[in-house]
């Protein structure tokens, strides 16, 4: 009979390597990533999709880990801040002071990490409308959007 408190071996596909998990059925991938792995970049906070402090990358595409069970991701790649190395986002936060306390830092680069790749032409509008997914408490989202409206132009700059 299907039970939520089972526990099942799985395989996830994270930051480009294969981790074998020992999971419920019921455990989201927020806990999974903290708490089984390791991965503390994306934190808990609202737990109900409203924050995105908990955003990681699900086959590119931004996800709120708080809201996907740990077996939907199973055969996906998962990517979490800790699978960033460097990216332009990442310097581009700092140069742009584009945080303050960091606690929804990560979320916010995983978010906009995604919309560099996904939307490489966002203006404005696209960008404000991305960023509706994130909240901070306590930096500007103006800096924010700075940020990433300076990578896009490094990016179109680079394919020039
Ligand atoms: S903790 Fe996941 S959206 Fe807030
Ligand atoms: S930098 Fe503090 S909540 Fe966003």
């Amino acid at each position: 009979m299907f039970s939520l408190q089972k526990k099942e071996f799985m395989d996830l596909n994270i930051n480009g390597e294969k981790k074998s998990v020992v999971i419920r059925s019921a455990d989201t991938l927020l806990d999974v990533l903290r708490n089984q792995l390791g991965l503390t970049g994306a934190k808990p906070s609202c737990k109900n999709g409203d924050c995105g402090a908990c955003t990681v990358l699900i086959d590119g595409w931004p996800v709120k880990s708080c809201l996907m069970l740990a077996v939907e991701a199973v055969g996906h790649e998962i990517t979490s801040i800790e699978g960033l190395k460097e990216t332009a986002m990442q310097k581009t936060f700092i140069d742009c002071f584009a945080f303050q306390c960091g606690y929804c830092t990560s979320g916010f680069i995983m978010n906009c990490h995604g919309l560099s790749r996904i939307h490489p032409g966002a203006d404005y509008g696209i960008i404000r409308e991305w960023l509706q997914s994130n909240l901070c408490r306590c930096t500007g989202y103006e800096e924010i959007t700075d940020a990433i409206k300076s990578v896009l132009d490094q990016n179109a700059a680079l394919e020039q």
